[in-house]
């Protein structure tokens, strides 16, 4: 499939209808997500025939590319039921199929390595301090192959000491810097959209080796 023609499919998928401040919920656009995706697929393989969570899915777009880009299975996790019954119908919608679980990334209780590529675009941890960094440390526990995420640029040098230091990782590698419109969907957010810098990161977990594949 080519970038555009993903993208153009991603831009029907439905959004939050009712955002939830505390839990960040604010969508990736279809320009990024297809990036995301068609990066992980085309540059690294991670994608087709694999088996791929979706962390924090929310409205399920990183799954939907993940699927659409012939993915072998692909579950979505959110702590949140209103965004999975969106997620479940843009399924339906789209004719992909995503197995949805409503669980909060920490109490995941998977065991060990489940799957073997994760894309997350978790909270960015400016409601709940931490968050983000629950979501990398889960992530790190359950792929066995690789994680792609989204992180603030102001966070980088953190990320990268707590990924290969405390979370397990062998590699961790900033693809790009993105610009990132995140909607005014909060009443406190005074400009129409705030545009933020963000990484595209992708994340080796250290049982993997390359020539393993
Ligand atoms: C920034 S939004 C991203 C949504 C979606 N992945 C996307 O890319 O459009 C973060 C998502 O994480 C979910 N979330 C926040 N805290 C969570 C937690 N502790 N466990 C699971 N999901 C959580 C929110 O409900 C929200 O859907």
């Amino acid at each position: 499939m080519k970038l555009k023609q993903l993208e153009s499919l991603l831009g029907e998928i439905q959004q939050f209808s009712n955002p939830k401040i505390q839990l960040e919920q604010y969508p990736t656009g279809p320009h990024i997500a297809s990036r995301m995706l068609y990066t992980a697929e085309n540059s690294f393989g991670d994608v087709s025939g694999k088996v791929v969570a979706d962390l924090g899915c929310g409205c399920g777009t990183l799954g939907a590319a993940a699927a659409i880009l012939g993915a072998e299975h692909v579950t979505g996790i959110d702590i949140d039921p209103d965004s999975l019954e969106i997620a479940s119908s843009n399924a339906e919608y789209l004719e992909f199929e995503m197995d949805l679980v409503q669980c909060d990334v920490k109490n995941l209780g998977w065991r060990g390595r489940v799957v073997d590529t994760i894309v997350m675009n978790p909270p960015f941890g400016t409601r709940r301090k931490g968050a983000d960094m629950e979501f990398l440390s889960s992530a790190l526990k359950y792929a066995s192959k690789a994680v792609y995420s989204l992180h603030k640029t102001s966070t980088r040098d953190h990320i990268k000491r707590a990924a290969l230091r405390d979370y397990g990782a062998e590699s961790a590698e900033v693809l790009c810097e993105l610009r990132y419109d995140v909607p005014q969907l909060y009443k406190f957010h005074k400009r129409k959209e705030v545009d933020i810098a963000v990484d595209l990161w992708r994340f080796v977990p250290r049982s993997h080796r390359e020539n393993d594949v």
